[in-house]
């Protein structure tokens, strides 16, 4: 009950891993928790986690957002209590129930351009649904713009990954510290993924401590471009065990 969900997300430069180790730590959790409600939320309107996860998504948050939008336009005189209402019993029913975990995707608005009308949704839909689930998994979007606009404002385990580059320890060191100031976590690590040089790790000078250092794992790509799910791996797989390790650190698990 209340406010004890824990809330974890992932933060990065573009392509470094954050929608694969998202998954991963989803059927971790699910594995490891399995009377515990947990929550994946694909919060990337480039989509992804549910492909990583094999979730076939028919109804997204932006689908709910406008349906409400338009009932209002079309000059229903609502309370905005009902609204809410309205939009809580809705987004229950875009949860799609998988074995282990329930999934949400925030989907990719019909309009081009600006994500700011879904993620200001977005932001009190996680506040909302933090309070029926344990933990709540969310895979944002590459960048700081989603952490500039507090939309991860209530992540409690907040994880920066990067790749090998410098512009990817640049990215997540100037993440760390919007962080900083916006949200109130609770926990931060860091994981280096797709790990070519274990030799170079140690050179590298991340924000902040490193929980895991992933090798490039050929098994979890090819699993990927043959488009199959993080659920189908192989339990000793590289990556699996990387995440689990940070996992541990972290004490998540
Ligand atoms: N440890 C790894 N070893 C090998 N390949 C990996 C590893 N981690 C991720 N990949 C591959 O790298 C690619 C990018 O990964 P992913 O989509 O998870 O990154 P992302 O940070 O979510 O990207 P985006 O910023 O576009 O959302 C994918 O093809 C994935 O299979
Ligand atoms: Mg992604």
């Amino acid at each position: 009950m209340g406010n004890s969900a824990k809330i974890i997300t992932v933060a990065g430069k573009g392509g470094v891993g954050k929608t694969s180790i998202c998954a991963c730590i989803v059927r971790l959790l699910a594995e490891r928790y399995p009377d515990k409600k947990i929550l994946a939320i694909d919060a990337d309107p480039a989509v992804g986690l549910s492909v990583a996860l094999g979730v076939d998504v028919k109804l997204t948050l932006d689908d709910i957002r406008m349906s409400i939008v338009d009932s209002v336009e079309n000059g229903e005189t609502r309370e905005a209590l009902e609204l809410l209402s309205e939009a809580r019993f809705r987004i229950f029913d875009a949860l799609v129930e998988m074995p282990g975990f329930a999934f949400l995707a925030i989907g990719r608005p019909e309009s081009s351009g600006c994500y700011c009308k879904v993620n200001s949704y977005l932001k009190e839909v996680i506040g909302m649904l933090a309070g029926s689930f344990d933990y709540v998994v969310i895979d944002g979007e590459a960048g700081i713009e989603q952490i500039q606009r507090r939309v991860m404002e209530k992540v409690t385990h907040l994880l920066l990954i990067t790749d090998q580059s410098k512009k990817g320890v640049q990215v997540i060191t100037t993440i760390k510290e919007v962080a900083d100031e916006l949200i109130g976590y609770e926990r931060v690590g860091a994981i280096i993924n797709r790990v070519t040089n274990p030799e170079l790790v140690a050179m590298m000078q991340p924000p902040v401590e490193v929980l895991a250092a992933i090798p490039a794992d050929g098994a979890f790509a090819a699993n990927d471009i043959r488009g199959k799910s993080v659920l189908e791996l192989p339990a000793d797989s590289v990556m699996l065990q990387g995440v689990k390790e940070a996992l541990r650190k972290i004490e998540i698990l």
